[in-house]
């Protein structure tokens, strides 16, 4: 909805239509774009001379048509309509000519023509539009994390939580052929996923308050693929991230002395071999790994025991 220079001449008119003066000069519209989320300054702008009575106001258009106020430099704190409540800010320059309006934790709705309009002793001396665009879903920074054979990996993503939303956060990898292959939704988190992740992923505890990290246990050399987070607020996605995991493998096994090796293996490294699919370390040699069992030969092993690898056969 571009607000036209005859709508916010009229629009000043009701404002103040005792003190309108043909010197109240238009300063050039302008397009600001934020990102869910974030923050962003809507610029205004008048001159300042000393000892002057200054008032700078900012209205929205809402979808409603009619202007809103949301904040004039006189009263700052008087209420103002819930949605822009607690996150709108004058500059802190006002007395020296920086009328903009800074927007925190912006939300999609907040895409709309602003209006600055400037008053020096009762008289509007200038008036500024503003388009605000906010991005509907901007994408976190990317992220590489890497994990060993065996351990467990934190991929990170977050969003900015406030109380009341219907939040969605869903994970996906990506296989080999590149397709995007459903891990987990945080509204259906029993539902069936593909094998390889079967109870080994799991979203952070801390969702609602905005943590959307996913933990991958007993991590194995074939989970290193990229993988993607996606937020959704009410329905409309608001972030997304790609995260690189990158698993590494156990130290690498001398095939003349495998069995010592694996001996070795076991008392530094106990979860890296029974993790660790045969197939996947191509330079041990295959038969001799998978004659020998690799389940700790110890007995009574409750940790060893307890992983679903060594219960089945090879
Ligand atoms: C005006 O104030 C805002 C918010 O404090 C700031 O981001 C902006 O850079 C200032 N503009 C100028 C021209 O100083
Ligand atoms: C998010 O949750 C994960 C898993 O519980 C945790 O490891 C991580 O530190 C949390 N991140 C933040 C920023 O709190």
């Amino acid at each position: 909805m571009a607000l036209s220079t005859e709508q916010a001449l009229a629009l000043l008119l009701i404002l103040n239509s005792a003190h309108l003066t043909a010197g109240c000069s238009a300063q050039d519209r302008v397009v600001v774009s934020g990102s869910a989320g974030g923050r962003a300054v809507l610029p205004c702008s008048y001159t300042p001379t000393p000892r002057q009575d200054v008032e700078v106001r900012w209205h929205a258009y809402t979808d409603q048509g009619g202007p809103v106020l949301l904040i004039t430099s006189k009263t700052p704190s008087a209420p103002i309509p819930a949605q822009w409540s607690g996150r709108v800010k004058l500059s802190d320059e006002v007395s020296s000519g920086n009328a903009s309006l800074l927007i925190s934790e912006l939300r999609l709705e907040d895409t709309l023509d602003y209006l600055c309009d400037v008053w020096i002793n009762g008289i509007c001396v200038t008036y500024r539009n503003v388009k605000l665009t906010v991005q509907a879903c901007p994408p976190l920074d990317y992220v590489a994390v890497s994990g060993s054979a065996g351990g467990r990996a934190v991929l990170p993503c977050s969003y900015t939580a406030s109380p009341g939303q219907d939040v969605e956060v869903r994970w996906a990898a990506y296989s080999d052929q590149g397709k995007s292959v459903p891990l987990i939704a945080s509204k259906t988190p029993s539902a069936p996923i593909p094998a390889q992740w079967s109870g080994r992923v799991k979203l952070s505890d801390e969702v609602s308050s905005g943590n959307a990290s996913l933990l991958i246990s007993e991590v194995r050399l074939e989970d290193t693929r990229d993988y993607m987070c996606t937020v959704r607020i009410n329905g409309i996605c608001v972030t997304y991230r790609n995260v690189k995991l990158r698993v590494q493998g156990p130290p690498k096994r001398d095939s003349t002395t495998s069995r010592k090796t694996t001996t070795i293996n076991k008392k530094t490294r106990p979860s890296a071999t029974p993790t660790t699919r045969p197939s996947a370390t191509p330079t041990t040699r295959p038969s001799a790994t998978q004659k020998t069992s690799p389940c700790p030969t110890q007995q009574g092993n409750a940790a060893a025991q307890r992983r679903s690898y060594c219960m089945k056969p090879l």
